[in-house]
């Protein structure tokens, strides 16, 4: 199923049934079929570890996201970006505005208040003193070494990038400020060594790799893996969805994205990935089990706005009403949608119905048996 064709106007794909439906199988179906088929890079937010024995048989990397274990993402890289009057520069606005959603998230989840005022521009002023301490600032020339293709004696091909400040850099000038007291103590959880020091590292990925899949399944309690959704989906947004001259077509995966709708900040970062992915012509494809929720909250619907195709698996008596209502379905579906056996499924492609039955060929099926 090609959703990338150019007479769609989206490509976002959502995949909505009860647990059994299909919809893991369907995702895997979907990615592992472009990948073979067309020059393809996928990522994959795997929360269950469902995909991590696939991604390993087709040569992909996986990211293994452990409590107090560097995981090779860091918050504050910065690269040069392409603004939209096509001049380069190092965006630290957008990184602030990116620092402020986590730190957003994190206050509203630890300490359930919101960020004030005065926070706020303490956060701002830390971020650009972050990168100013390494000398980086708007100037796209200032991320890279002064002393160009040098790496000590040794002359190399093209630009070094500086090493990048981490967030013990930027917690530690936030604590400077005198606003901000709490929300630095709270932060000092979050640094290297300490069980939520995950991403307070260098980073060491290679966004090249054709497919990539971030196993969340060691982390078994709630707000860690809140905390790693949102940095996760912060990365595939600003590092993953970059242009990229080495392939066609790039999709992000979400399963189980029943995980991330119900807080509102994990939403909003799915709603912002899906509307920045259609701008970059990136595929998001998003499956959940509670389809009824992500249709009665705002951010649900508009993250259902986004998405051009909809595949609906077997219903539970509990939602059938509201997938029939929402997708403008005939009461005549009803019955199908409840008694849909695994990988049937009605089809919604920009409001053109149709009755599927999504079946793996024998070579995806030795791939996806594990
Ligand atoms: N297209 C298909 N063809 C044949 N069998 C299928 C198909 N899709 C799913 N199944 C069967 O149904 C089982 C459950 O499928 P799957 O894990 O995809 O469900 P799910 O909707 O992701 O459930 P959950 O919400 O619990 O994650 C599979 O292990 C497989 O046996
Ligand atoms: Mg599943």
């Amino acid at each position: 199923m090609d959703t990338f064709d150019k007479s769609l106007t989206n490509p976002h794909i959502v995949v909505l049934g009860v647990t059994g439906a299909g919809k893991s199988v369907t995702m895997d179906i979907l990615s592992s079929r472009s990948l073979v088929t067309k020059n393809t890079q996928s990522a994959i937010l795997d929360i269950e570890g469902e995909y991590k024995k696939r991604t390993e048989k087709i040569g992909g990397r996986i990211i293994s996201i452990k409590q107090g274990v560097p995981s090779g993402i860091n918050i504050f890289d910065i690269d040069v970006e392409q603004q939209e009057n096509g001049l380069e520069k190092v965006n630290i606005l957008n990184k602030v505005a990116e620092i402020r959603a986590i730190l957003s998230g994190i206050m509203k989840n630890y300490m359930d208040r919101n960020l004030n005022a005065k926070e706020l521009v303490d956060i701002e002023e830390s971020v650009i003193e972050t990168y100013k301490e390494r000398g980086i600032t708007s100037d796209k020339e200032s991320i890279y070494e002064k002393e160009g293709g040098k790496i000590g004696n040794k002359l190399t091909l093209g630009k070094i990038k500086k090493r990048m400040p981490t967030l013990s850099d930027f917690q530690r000038i936030l604590l400077t400020k005198k606003n901000s007291k709490e929300l630095a103590e709270i932060l000092s959880g979050f640094l290297k060594g300490k069980s939520l020091g995950m991403f307070d590292c260098t980073s060491n990925i290679n966004i090249n790799d054709h497919a990539i899949d971030f196993d969340l399944s060691s982390i078994n309690d709630e707000v860690t893996k809140f905390y790693a959704s949102m940095v996760i989906t912060t990365w595939i947004t600003e590092k993953y969805m970059r242009r990229s001259e080495r392939y066609e077509e790039k999709s992000v995966y979400i399963d189980e994205a029943w995980t991330m709708l119900k807080y509102e900040e994990t939403a909003n970062f799915i709603e912002n990935l899906a509307r920045r992915a259609r701008k970059r012509g990136v595929r998001l494809v998003i499956a959940t089990q509670l389809p009824d929720e992500m249709i009665s909250t705002t951010q649900g619907r508009a993250i259902l706005n986004c998405c051009g195709t909809a595949i609906l698996m077997k219903q539970s008596p509990i939602s059938v009403d509201k997938v029939i209502d929402y997708f403008k379905l005939s009461s005549g579906t009803r019955d199908y949608l409840l008694q849909a056996r695994p990988g049937d499924a009605l089809l919604d492609i920009e409001g053109t119905i149709s009755a599927v039955s999504i079946e793996m060929l024998e070579k995806e099926s030795e791939i996806l048996k594990v």
